[in-house]
């Protein structure tokens, strides 16, 4: 049985992509639809979790604890914000996800299989998506992955601010990083949009409004 009636919707992408820009803009999109939309992020999205995104973006610690660390964000993101919104019937707009913690301490921080096997069970267990807690995790309806070459979206950080963990990492990192992305969305091609961020903003902006309406069966509204 599905935990609820709203649409999770997921945005993801390497570090310089230019995933964010678009949230405000689709929330609005929808709700100028009739939809109630709520926007959120992760690591974040709670008081806690927004406290958890301050040690996990500044803190040194190794790869287990930072998944480990970004899941427990999770668990309280999906208990206090984002379960009640789907269950309102609402549609859940939120930056990264359970994705990230695959793509970025998995592929990027090269966890084994192993360890990845383990990660998944973790989600089912801390955020359940079902009433048969365990069996699968609080996942996303839609996840649009802005696909861009690391080299390319190293060029747009630079200099924007002062960079965090992961924005210090090499281009090599995001290489691991964004090959993961693309076996998730691989392996979850229902699931994911894969736009390619690396086209001019409006062009970008048209294919992520575009691709989510006609998911929603919107599209003839464009
Ligand atoms: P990001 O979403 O890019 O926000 P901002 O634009 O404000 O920097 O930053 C969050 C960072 O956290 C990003 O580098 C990816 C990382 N991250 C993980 O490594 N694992 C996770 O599970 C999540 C949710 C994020």
């Amino acid at each position: 049985m599905r935990m609820a009636k709203g649409i999770f919707i997921t945005f993801e992408g390497i570090d310089g992509a230019g995933k964010s820009s678009h949230i405000e803009p689709l929330a609005n999109e929808l709700r100028a639809r009739g939809l109630r939309v709520t926007v959120t992020r992760e690591p974040g999205g709670t008081q806690l979790s927004e406290k958890l995104r301050a040690l996990i973006l500044n803190e040194d610690m190794d790869p287990l604890t930072e998944a480990m660390l970004a899941v427990a964000a999770r668990r309280d993101h999906v208990n206090r914000v984002i379960r009640p919104s789907l269950a309102r019937g609402e549609v859940v707009l939120c930056d990264r996800f359970t994705d990230s913690t695959m793509a970025y301490q998995g592929y990027g921080r090269g966890l084994d299989r192993g360890t990845l096997n383990r990660l998944d069970m973790l989600a089912r267990w801390a955020h359940p998506g079902s009433l048969n807690a365990g069996e699968i995790a609080c996942a996303p309806d839609i996840t649009i992955l802005f696909d861009i070459q690391p080299d390319a979206a190293a060029g747009r950080l630079a200099g924007t601010r002062a960079p965090d963990r992961f924005e210090s990492e090499m281009v090599e990192f995001f290489k691991r990083v964004r090959g993961g992305y693309l076996a998730l969305a691989q392996s979850s091609q229902d699931r994911f949009i894969v736009i390619s961020a690396l086209q001019d903003k409006a062009k970008v902006w048209q294919d992520v409004a575009a691709s989510v309406l006609k998911r929603l069966g919107l599209d003839e509204e464009i």
